[in-house]
């Protein structure tokens, strides 16, 4: 789409702002036209004052323009209960019977939740020396994945941890932004990967988290997603699924509930 046919962007910004309830300064400009560029293609709008008019008439697009923009949100330690469960009971079980631990964030967009994970690891390695840990994180979106690698947050992603936790595992930046410090890093492998190529990006895995990555794909995708996870899993590896996605009964047999309301599953033995 070529500039002169789309028009002045500055209308849309303010919709952004006023009725999607988008703080439109938290995002580059580019990311946000490429975003509604998107949503003009997908509803056959040329010009934005025209996707505009078509928006105003039209709330499932509005819901539609938000889940468009909000597709790469996430935060260290993302649902504070998942990740107190998975750091109070999931990793001490794991422990008992492993020395080495294989986790997949899938679906990792910027990085903190596969980050959350290495502070977790972190955190259990120190009490326990002889116990190792493997992060694989992966994404489709290449762009998400290079701000994954930089590792470079504003202070709001790190709202959720502790002042000693973010003393520990950041450096403060000269320009207020914090950085995952080299420790950290050292967990984690960033890889391009497509969710729905089918494969697993490792196997002998012990926990696989797929969180807030679903909301476009159709039962089937979710099903088979499901699925591909389980003999990528270990004999009662887990299963970590966003607070408001669903396992569907078909997969009772693979997986059975280990906090209904965490969303944690385990693979049956
Ligand atoms: C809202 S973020 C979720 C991040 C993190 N899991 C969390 O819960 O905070 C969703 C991520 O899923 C990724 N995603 C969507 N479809 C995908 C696919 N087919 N394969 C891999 N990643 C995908 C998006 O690029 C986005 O970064």
């Amino acid at each position: 789409m070529k500039m002169e046919q789309e028009g002045d962007f500055r209308p849309v910004l303010r919709m952004i702002e006023s009725d999607l309830g988008i703080q439109s300064s938290n995002y580059k400009e580019d990311y946000l036209k490429r975003r509604v560029q998107s949503r003009m293609r997908m509803t056959g709008m040329q010009t934005y004052h025209d996707y505009l008019l078509m928006l105003r008439s039209n709330p499932p697009e509005h819901d539609a323009l938000k889940k468009g923009l909000t597709i790469n949100v996430t935060k260290f330690w993302r649902d504070v209960p998942v990740f107190d469960a998975i750091r109070r009971d999931i990793i001490p079980e794991l422990r008992r019977r492993k020395k080495t631990i294989r986790i997949w964030s899938a679906g990792c967009a910027t990085g903190e939740e596969p980050y959350t994970l290495a502070i977790i690891a972190h955190e259990a390695s120190v009490m326990n020396k002889d116990l190792k840990f493997t992060i694989f994180a992966s994404d489709i979106d290449e762009e998400a994945l290079m701000k994954a690698k930089e590792g470079i947050y504003h202070r709001k992603a790190l709202e959720n941890l502790s002042d000693a936790q973010v003393r520990r595992h950041f450096t403060e930046r000269t320009d207020g932004k914090f950085e995952v410090r080299p420790h950290l890093r050292a967990y984690v492998r960033f890889s391009r990967h497509d969710l729905m190529s089918g494969d697993p990006v490792a196997s002998h895995l012990d926990m696989v988290l797929c969180r807030n990555v679903t909301i476009y794909f159709t039962e089937h995708q979710k099903d088979e997603l499901a699925r591909m996870f389980a003999p990528a899993l270990t004999p009662c590896g887990y299963y970590v699924i966003g607070k408001t996605e669903y396992l569907s009964r078909d997969f009772e047999r693979l997986y059975e509930p280990v906090n209904q309301i965490q969303k944690i599953y385990r693979k049956k033995a």
